[in-house]
Formats: C-alpha cells, structure tokens, sequence
C-alpha cells in the first residue's frame, strides 16, 4: 500500500499574500486540491495524508467534503517546520502503508508519470527522490559575494518532491533527526544521514514550487499549455521572413 503525506502548513511568506499560499486559486481550484487530484488520479496511490495549521483545519475538511474525486484522505495537525509536519503525518498513515511519499502541497504541476516512476523505484531501491538537471551555471560564493567556486554542472541536479521511501527507512530517519536535533530541508537529507544512499529519478522542470507570484503566472501558464496538449513552438516570424528572404 503506498501513501502519501503532503505538508501544508505553511505560511506563504514569499508569497506575500497574507494567506496560505495553498489556498491561492490555480486553473479554477485551489493549489492543494490541484494537487490532491492529480495525485488521486494515479493507480498507485491509496491514501492521501495532509498536513494543515491547525487554525486552518476547519476550512480544509469542509473544502475536501466538497471535492468529489479525491482517494482516501486524512488530515492532521502540521507542526511549526515542514519536517515536523510530515512527522506528525508519518504517525497517521495506515499500519499497512509499507511506501510512503512526501509531495509538497504547493506543487501543483506534478505529473501522474513522475508519481508512478518514484513508486518503481522505491519499490525496487527503496528510496527514490525526483529531481532534474540543473541548467543555470551555479556557484559558490564567500562571505564578500565574490565567486569562490563553480561547480561542474553536469553532477547538479535540483531536487524537487516526491520524495519516496519503504516506511520503514523513513521512520528511522525521522526518530535519528529527532534524537539529533536535527533539521533537514527535504525527507532525503534526513534518510542520508542515516547512511543509507538515495536514488534519484527525473522528475520534471514544469513541477515548479509555487513560492513567489511569479511561479504563480508560470503555473497558470504551464496548466493551459498542458490542457491545450499541443502547443506549437515556431520560429519568430522576423527571422522566419528574412531567413526566407536571404535563402532566396
Ligand atoms: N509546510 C508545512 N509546515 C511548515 C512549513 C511548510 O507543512 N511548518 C509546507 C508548505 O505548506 C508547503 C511545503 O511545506 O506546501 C513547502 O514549503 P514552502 O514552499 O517553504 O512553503 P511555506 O513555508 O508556506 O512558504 P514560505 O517559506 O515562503 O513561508
Ligand atoms: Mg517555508
């Protein structure tokens, strides 16, 4: 059985809203129900596990009473950082889940593809996390903003979620990070320090993380460009006619 734990208790405060960035209309819906879908969508998947602040429980069980579509669905109590929010998450999925995925709720655009690769390969390395090729140069730098080193790019990957693990991996690392007091910034830097290595699968440039407005309007983009399936990338018609005229 494989469930899936979505932290959602978040604040937004890149966004700028004043709200929950979760609750931000995308193609017609809010960004969590979006995301719940595509999710409930996937053959593999047989529990939805969500993470909300507690202020914003109410409003989230009577949304998701409304949304017809959705798989089996629980929801708790998130925590004051994402990892304590997938932990309390971990402590209510089903006896008889034995993978788990964590998928943050603010990413709208992941595809049922990416969802079903992350699945395989769990169940055939035990971890898998979704990421993809880094295109922009990246580099490090020292504490006066100087260029200190560049990375050689083909060996950068920026890791994206769902991240999936066989339970049990994924419990250890949690009860490790709680020991050592410590706080990761995804599921796989925790399961790391554990000392176990993590497989990564490609996952998808569209499956952004909503955390500014403009991911915003890039999301709205990339939601009716996906509807529209087909959408014809041509040449700019300039250099299209004065190519035409110099072939001539
Ligand atoms: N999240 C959570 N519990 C927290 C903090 C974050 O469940 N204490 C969730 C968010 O709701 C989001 C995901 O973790 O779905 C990724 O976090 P991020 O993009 O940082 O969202 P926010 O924390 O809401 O945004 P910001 O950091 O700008 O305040
Ligand atoms: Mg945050």
């Amino acid at each position: 059985m494989v469930s899936v734990i979505f932290p959602a208790a978040g604040q937004g405060r890149r966004m700028g809203l004043g709200f929950n960035k979760i609750f931000t209309e995308l193609a017609g819906k809010p960004i969590l129900i979006q995301t719940l879908l595509t999710f409930s969508r996937c053959d593999c998947i047989d529990e939805l596990v969500i993470a909300v602040d507690v202020n914003e429980m109410d409003i989230i069980k009577k949304v998701l009473g409304r949304m017809p579509g959705l798989k089996p669905y629980k929801i708790v109590a998130g925590g004051s950082e994402r990892q304590y929010s997938v932990y309390n998450g971990l402590m209510a999925v089903s006896p008889e889940a034995d993978i788990v995925l964590v998928h943050d709720a603010a990413r709208p655009l992941i595809s049922e593809r990416v969802i079903q690769n992350v699945v395989d390969e769990v169940m055939l390395s035990g971890s898998a996390v979704c990421a993809v090729p880094v295109k922009d140069t990246t580099a490090v730098i020292d504490e006066m903003g100087f260029i200190e080193k560049v990375p050689d790019r083909d060996k950068l990957w920026a890791i994206q979620t769902p991240q999936g693990f066989r339970k049990e991996i994924l419990a250890q690392a949690h009860q490790k990070a709680q020991e050592d007091d410590f706080l990761g910034t995804d599921e796989a830097s925790i399961v790391r320090r554990t000392g176990r290595s993590v497989k990564l699968v490609m996952g998808d440039y569209d499956n952004i993380k909503i955390t500014t407005p403009t991911d915003l309007f890039m999301a709205e983009m990339l939601f009716s460009h996906k509807a529209a399936k087909h959408v014809k990338i041509k040449m700019s018609s300039l250099i299209s006619d004065i190519l035409g005229k110099m072939q001539k």
